[in-house]
C-alpha cells in the first residue's frame, strides 16, 4: 500500500483531532459534567446518525433507541457493582443463570453455559475447555482443531494464544466446509471440531450434523459457532423458513456459542457459551486454593465483571420477548429474501454466495472488480463488509435495514455501482486497498505491517491535537 493510502486510514481515525481538545493527562481540575455530557453527546449523535440511516451491513443488530435506553436505565443500576461479588449482588447469580437457560432453552440444550463478555471470549474459551479436556483424558499434549477456513477468526487468535495447532479444511463448491476434507486433518492429537451458524464471511451454515457425526465417531467434541446466528436463526426456522438442524438436537453437538449482543438486542459486551453437560464446563473453571489472597475460584477469563451487563442482557431477553423476536426475525428476512433475490434475479454481473439466509454474500460473476463496486456503494452512503478469497461483499441485515423500501434503495445503488466499476475497470479500487495484498507471503507481510501501525494509532492521541 503506497504510504499516502495508509497515512489516509490512520488520518480518519482522528476525525475529532482538530474538533476537541484532547486530554493527554488527567485535568488538573474536575470538568463539569453537563460540559462533557454536551461534548460525549454530540460525537455518540453524529455517529449514530451513521448506524441509524439503516445503510449499514450488521453491527448494530436492533437499532430501536428506546430499547437502548431502557437497556440503559437498567445498566445505570448494576454499572458499578462486581458480579464476582455474589454476597453483596446475589442478583448476578438470578441474571445469569436465566441468560444461560433461556439461551439453552432457545438452543435446545441441558441448561449448562456461561456468560462471556462477547464471541470472541466464548470461542477462545471454548477452545480452553477442549483442551484442558483432551490433556485431563486422554494425555493430549500438542492439541490441534480442525474448522473449515470460514470459522471466526478469533479462534485462530485463541489458538495461537493457547498454543494449539489450527488445521484449516478448505470448502466445497458450495462454500461449506468440507467434511471430507476435515476428516483427512484429524489424528489424535486433535481435540474438537468447528462449524459455524451461520459463518461471517458469507453467513452459510455448515453441514453441522456431518462434523458432529465425524466428531462423535473419533470421540471429540464439536463446537458450533453461533456467535453470529445463534440468537436468529431459531427464529427464523419458527417462522417456516428452511433452516438445517445446528443445534443441540443434532448428537454430537458438544458446545455452541451464541451472542445475546448481537440478534439478542442486548448492549454490547455479552455472549453466552453452551455446554451440552458438565463435565466440559468443569474444565473451564480455575480453582487455586493456595494464594495469599485467599481461595481463588473464577468461571472464565474476566476477573471483576459489571453487574450491569448481566442485568441489561437479561432485561433485553426477557423486555423483547418471543414475539419481538418473532417479528425482528420476520422483518429481517423479508429484507433478506428480498436482498438475495434481487441479486440473484436481477444482477447478472453479480452471483449470491451459496444458500444464505440473512447474510448475503455477493461476488462478481465475471471480471468485474467488486471493490469498485464498493467504492461506489461507499460514496452512496452504503457500508458493506468487504471479503476476501473470493473478493466479494456482504450484507448482513440487522432490524435497521429492515425499514419499507430499505432493500429497494440498496439494489438501486448496488445496479448503478455495478455500472460505475464496469465503467472503472481496471482502475484501482480505494476499498479493496488492503484486501488487495493478501495471499501472498510477501503480501502478507506487507497486510500486517499496515495492519500494526493501524492498531498503533488506534491506540494513540490525535497527533497534532490541542491540548486540553
Ligand atoms: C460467526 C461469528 N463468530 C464470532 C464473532 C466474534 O464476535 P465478537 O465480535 O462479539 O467477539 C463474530 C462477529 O461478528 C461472528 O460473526
Amino acid at each position: 500500500m503506497a504510504d499516502d493510502g495508509l497515512a489516509q486510514i490512520i488520518g480518519d481515525l482522528y476525525p475529532y483531532g482538530k474538533t476537541t481538545k484532547a486530554y493527554r493527562r488527567v485535568p488538573a481540575e474536575p470538568v463539569d459534567h453537563a460540559a462533557l455530557l454536551a461534548e460525549i453527546a454530540a460525537m455518540a449523535h453524529a455517529e449514530d446518525a451513521i448506524g441509524d440511516s439503516g445503510t449499514v451491513s450488521g453491527s448494530l443488530y436492533c437499532g430501536d433507541h428506546e430499547h437502548y435506553h431502557f437497556l440503559g436505565e437498567v445498566f445505570d443500576l448494576y454499572s458499578h457493582a462486581n458480579a464476582l461479588q455474589r454476597d453483596m449482588y446475589p442478583s448476578a447469580t438470578k441474571f445469569e443463570g436465566e441468560i444461560i437457560a433461556m439461551t439453552s432453552d432457545l438452543l435446545h440444550g441441558t441448561g449448562v453455559g456461561v456468560v462471556t463478555g462477547g464471541g470472541s471470549e466464548s470461542l477462545i474459551t471454548a477452545l480452553y475447555s477442549y483442551r484442558e479436556y483432551a490433556r485431563a483424558t486422554r494425555g493430549v499434549t500438542a492439541p490441534n482443531v480442525v474448522m473449515p477456513v470460514t470459522a471466526h477468526d478469533a479462534l485462530d487468535k485463541g489458538a495461537h494464544w493457547m498454543n494449539i495447532e489450527m488445521r484449516h479444511a478448505p470448502l466445497t463448491g458450495a462454500y461449506l466446509a468440507d467434511v471430507a476434507a476435515m476428516e483427512a486433518l484429524i489424528d489424535d492429537q486433535t481435540i474438537a471440531l468447528v462449524g459455524s451458524a451461520g459463518n461471517y464471511a458469507h453467513g452459510l451454515i455448515d453441514p453441522i450434523a456431518e462434523i458432529a457425526a465425524l466428531a462423535h465417531s473419533r470421540g471429540i467434541g464439536m463446537h458450533v459457532d453461533g456467535c453470529l446466528g445463534g440468537w436468529l436463526l431459531p427464529w427464523v426456522e419458527r417462522l417456516g423458513y428452511e433452516v438445517p438442524l445446528w443445534d443441540f438436537r443434532v448428537p454430537g453437538v458438544t458446545s455452541i456459542s451464541a451472542d445475546t449482543h448481537k440478534y439478542g438486542y442486548a448492549l454490547k459486551g455479552s455472549s453466552v457459551l453452551l455446554y451440552r453437560d458438565k463435565e466440559l464446563r468443569k474444565h473451564q473453571y480455575f480453582a487455586f486454593p493456595d494464594w495469599p489472597g485467599g481461595l481463588y475460584l473464577s468461571p472464565g477469563l474476566a476477573g471483576s465483571r459489571s453487574g450491569g451487563i448481566l442485568a441489561s442482557t437479561w432485561a433485553s431477553l426477557v423486555a423483547t420477548g418471543e414475539s419481538g423476536y418473532l417479528a425482528a426475525a420476520a422483518d429481517i428476512m423479508r429484507t433478506a429474501v428480498a436482498v438475495r433475490d434481487g441479486i440473484r434475479d436481477g444482477i447478472p454481473e453479480l452471483e449470491v454466495i451459496g444458500d444464505p439466509t440473512f447474510l448475503i454474500a455477493f461476488k462478481p460473476a465475471g471480471d468485474l472488480d467488486i471493490y469498485l463496486v464498493n467504492d461506489a456503494l461507499i460514496a452512496q452512503g452504503w457500508r458493506m463488509i468487504a471479503l476476501q478469497f473470493p473478493p466479494a461483499l456482504h450484507f448482513c441485515v440487522t432490524r435497521p435495514n429492515t425499514a419499507p423500501g430499505l432493500a429497494d434503495s440498496f439494489l438501486e445503488a448496488l445496479r448503478g455501482a455495478v455500472v460505475y466499476a464496469t465503467q472503472h475497470k481496471g482502475q484501482p479500487a480505494r476499498s479493496g486497498a488492503v484486501y488487495g495484498f493478501g495471499g501472498t507471503p510477501q503480501g502478507n507481510m506487507m497486510v500486517k505491517t499496515v495492519m500494526v501501525s493501524v492498531l498503533d494509532a488506534m491506540h494513540e492521541v490525535a497527533p497534532g491535537s490541542p491540548a486540553a
